[in-house]
């Protein structure tokens, strides 16, 4: 039976502003996101500009990539950015130990990556290596991408062929130092955040955004001993200097860690649990925005989730170690839900970055020689595109609670779903309307009371498939992909729209 629940949207009174820079990406040397993904070398068969496939890179630009992160992850802290710069056949090969215990060769190095964003139209996210790497080999990094005039890096950049620098505003200092970065204790590695800051210079124009190696999931005490060191040293120097954000990794596994499920084979109970470990995301921010709240009550320090999405089991008969999954009707609701909570902490969250974009865990794309297929996940990032820098419109409304999912026991304990949610912003003369049913089987009606300006239904879309499981291949690409929704009716100035179970729907007005 269909249930209705009243919402009401103010269209004239707007909230912070939701940055297209949590619609982030992610590239990590975790081998086909890069080799086979995004690069294919420049003997490929496959069309490519440098060997940088381009069937990827023309998807992509579909979805305005605000910033992509590179090169990892845990790969980030054993790169050694000088290996991949030069002739290629010059750059020395390592082993890729985190992931696949591969060779790695280094052809995809720093002037692939910089080419490669150009190409997107994406700033660059670079992650710099901490875990075994040096305050000199960082600094002179960002000396190497972004000095201009005359100095030992720059000419090295020049004699590789680049004589203009590259603007960089994103830069990572380390990344999980609590694990694989480093297996650093909280304290040491807020003091080695304030020195690697130090030196990672802002050269002539380019100002960096630092962002320091925050907490995994609902480690609060790490957030405090990194927000503890932003105090006053005494110096003059304003409390921020040293890093302008902190991290917060959390991904959605169907039930924990040690069985995260496969990503196809799944029943309604580990659908139900997989969405109650997506919506924590809520309270993970909520409460690391509460400790960062302490001692930033100006909110001048942001916090960047630059890595969640669905970690499930691999796909069959693929290797372990490269971390490949199907992407279903369920990781794309997994996005839409994460997008709401995002933009419910616009003040606070100022990036997120989705792991990963091509061919790893939840994937925008998944290339099979020289064909690919875009994920149902791919179209949420491309029917929320208005949301990127609009300005968040708060959205009132009742939230049902589905009473299946209260019963199940997840990460951080039992919990209740709340199976609707929905998020809207306004830019331009347009406003944007997000709303996904969570339930699995009911569908349900919202009646959406829009106050404070006239309107016109410009477009509504919807995303839905018949079973939670369905999923795009090669042989059926669009098996999940946006359709025109015929579920929005209007009455006086009430939008009346019926959301099937496990939908994602968006409606566009013009203001
Ligand atoms: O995205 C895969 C891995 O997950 C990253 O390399 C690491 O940072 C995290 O643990």
């Amino acid at each position: 039976m269909t249930s209705a629940h009243r919402t009401i949207i103010n269209l004239d009174i707007s909230g912070p502003t939701i940055s297209r820079h949590v619609y982030g990406h992610f590239a990590e040397h975790l081998r086909h996101c890069i080799y086979g993904g995004f690069y294919v070398g420049e003997d490929s068969p496959i069309p490519h500009d440098q060997g940088i496939r381009l069937d990827v890179v023309e998807a992509l630009r579909g979805l305005d990539i605000p910033n992509l992160r590179w090169p990892g992850g845990c790969f980030a802290d054993e790169y050694h950015w000088k290996d991949g710069i030069g002739p290629k056949a010059d750059r020395p090969s390592i082993v890729n130990t985190h992931w696949g215990d591969v060779e790695e060769n280094n052809h995809f190095g720093t002037h692939e990556f910089m080419h490669l964003c150009e190409l997107l139209g994406a700033e660059p996210y670079i992650s710099g290596n901490v875990g075994s790497g040096s305050v000199e080999e960082m600094s002179q990094w960002v000396e190497y991408l972004t000095r201009a005039g005359d100095s030992p890096m720059v000419r090295l950049r020049q004699q590789n062929g680049r004589d203009e620098p590259w603007p960089v505003r994103f830069w990572g200092i380390g990344n999980e130092t609590w694990g694989c970065g480093g297996n650093m204790r909280a304290e040491f590695y807020a003091d080695l955040a304030r020195q690697y800051g130090t030196y990672c210079r802002d050269h002539g124009e380019n100002q960096l955004y630092r962002v320091a190696s925050g907490a995994a999931v609902d480690d609060y005490a790490w957030t405090e001993a990194l927000m503890k060191t932003i105090g006053d040293l005494g110096c003059g120097c304003r409390p921020h200097d040293y890093f302008q954000a902190v991290t917060l990794h959390h991904y959605t596994f169907a039930n924990s860690w040690d069985e995260k499920g496969s990503a196809t084979d799944f029943g309604v109970d580990e659908y139900y649990a997989t969405m109650l470990n997506a919506q924590r995301m809520d309270e993970l921010i909520t409460r690391h925005s509460n400790v960062m709240d302490c001692y930033d009550p100006g909110r001048r320090i942001g916090l960047v989730v630059d890595e969640w999405g669905t970690w499930f089991e691999v796909e069959p008969g693929t290797n372990p170690g490269f971390l490949r999954q199907q992407n279903t009707l369920r990781d794309s609701l997994v996005a839409s839900l994460h997008f709401d909570i995002f933009h419910r902490h616009a003040e606070r969250v100022t990036m997120a970055n989705i792991a990963q974009t091509v061919n790893v865990l939840q994937a925008m794309i998944l290339t099979d020689g020289e064909r690919m297929v875009l994920t149902p996940t791919y179209h949420v990032f491309e029917m929320n595109k208005g949301h990127h820098d609009a300005a968040s419109l708060p959205v009132h409304f009742a939230t049902p609670v589905s009473s299946r999912a209260t019963t199940l026991t997840v990460q951080g304990g039992a919990k209740s779903l709340t199976t609707l949610s929905m998020s809207a912003s306004t830019k331009g003369g347009r406003a944007l309307i997000s709303l996904t049913n969570l339930d699995a089987e009911a569908a349900q009606t919202v009646e959406i009371d829009l106050r404070g300006a006239s309107f016109d239904v410009f477009r509504s879309r919807i995303l839905h498939a018949p079973h939670l499981q369905d999923h795009n291949s090669t042989e059926q690409p669009d098996a999940v992909s946006p359709q025109p929704f015929d579920g929005v009716t209007r009455s006086g100035d009430t939008l009346a729209v019926a959301l099937p179970a496990h939908s994602f729907a968006t409606v566009e007005l013009v203001v």
